[in-house]
């Protein structure tokens, strides 16, 4: 039976998760709510749905919601998170949270907390990994042809200002808040870049921003280079800028995976990827034995499609799957977990911009629950 949804938060994002429920069978729309009167009845027309004012007035109403979905936004694109998420989750619902998880690390951290309390499902919206190149990119690893992993190389941008005609940005939400796109965006590449490599033991971050945004009095740091150490002694680098340059090789989003034995390119997020197979047995570097242009040709894997929009229906599904089947609640695709290991991670970097560049291992996570029947053998 469809699990009944309940959406929180019904603007910009709010109807793109309405869409994806609406086309879903293991999902049912039932109920949306806003606190604008007006947001809330014109997605409730729209979806042929019942509307509300509030998580606490569709719960009332609604007894028989399976799901809580929120993707209010607020500060930070994150600072009304925790409140209706907080609410579902007290009322043992299940809960996907859009990203950040929250713009406060301690509120991540309790919404985290609740849900293990509740014994309930707890999902983010991490949706850059629910992509046709990223599987393809997961079955190179599992196959044993990237081998034991050497480094993760990330750029991803967004779009940004033109800086002749460049304004600094009037909203609540962003108007100086100087760590709005690390707190808004990073849960992206840093999210990628675990899912692939794992945890992360070390960050050491420079921030910037570029002359035009400065002119334009716009505080917000746009620019991040950050250096991870994985707990597996893979390294990483992210380059992660807000549109002010122009995108170079892989586009708008990649992340390239070097591994011992094959390394693979994730271009334009949902676009296609590449594999590099390690030339021969002398191992992957012999850079002397090609003419200019001769190396071989990856084997290159496209989607057939560039349409990123097309992310979040395969996210939502992925979640409606997982409680469907019953995955235990640490172990579903994009948890509140892996969620919170993003935002920490974001923290960290923070904190090394702010002491000039420090090394800094990132707040640890909450311990993953364990079948002690595993140890009886
Ligand atoms: N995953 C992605 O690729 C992606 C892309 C863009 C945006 N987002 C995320 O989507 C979220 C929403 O973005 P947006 O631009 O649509 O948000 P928004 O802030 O513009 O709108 C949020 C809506 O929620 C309503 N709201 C806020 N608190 C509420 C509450 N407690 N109860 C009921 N209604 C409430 C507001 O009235 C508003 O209509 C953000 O967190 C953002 O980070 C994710």
């Amino acid at each position: 039976m469809a699990l009944k949804v309940g959406l929180v938060g019904m603007k910009g994002i709010g109807a793109t998760h309405a869409a994806a429920y609406k086309e879903d069978s293991l999902g049912e729309l039932v109920a949306v709510c806003d606190a604008v009167t007006d947001r809330a009845t014109g997605a409730a027309e729209k979806y042929g749905v019942r509307h509300y004012p509030s998580v606490r007035a569709m719960l009332e109403s609604e007894p028989d919601i399976d799901i809580v979905d929120v993707t209010t936004g607020g500060i930070e694109n994150g600072s009304w998170h925790c409140e209706p998420a907080m609410e579902a989750l007290e009322a043992g619902k299940h809960v996907l949270v859009e990203k950040p998880l929250s713009s406060d690390v301690l509120e991540a951290r309790a919404m985290v907390a609740k849900a293990r309390e509740k014994n309930v499902y707890l999902g983010c919206n991490l949706n850059h990994y629910f992509t046709p190149p990223a599987e393809r990119a997961e079955q190179y690893m599992k196959d044993g042809k990237i081998g034991e992993l050497v480094y993760c190389l990330t750029k991803m941008g967004f779009q940004g200002g033109a800086p002749e005609s460049y304004k600094a940005p009037g909203s609540f939400k962003i108007k100086d808040w100087p760590y709005f796109h690390l707190k808004a965006f990073l849960s992206h590449p840093l999210s990628v870049m675990r899912h692939f490599c794992g945890d992360v033991m070390q960050v050491q971050a420079f921030l910037n921003r570029p002359g035009f945004r400065r002119a334009a009095g716009d505080t917000m740091l746009t620019t991040a280079s950050v250096h991870l150490r994985f707990a597996n002694d893979t390294v990483g680098y992210l380059l992660s800028q807000r549109g002010d340059a122009s995108y170079g090789l892989g586009g708008w989003w990649s992340v390239e995976v070097g591994g011992t034995h094959g390394t693979f390119c994730i271009e334009n997020c949902i676009e296609k990827v590449s594999f590099w197979k390690a030339p021969d047995k002398r191992g992957p570097g012999l850079p002397g034995q090609y003419e200019p242009g001769a190396s071989e040709a990856p084997e290159v894997t496209s989607s057939g499609t560039v349409d990123f929009g097309q992310t979040f229906a395969r996210r939502i599904h992925a979640f409606l799957e997982d409680i469907t089947n019953k995955v235990p609640p640490d172990q579903i695709r994009a948890s509140g977990r892996d969620a919170l290991a993003a935002l920490e991670y974001t923290y960290a970097i923070i904190e090394s911009y702010e002491q000039g560049g420090a090394l800094v291992r990132p707040h640890p996570l909450p311990p993953l629950r364990t079948d002690p029947s595993v140890l009886l053998d």
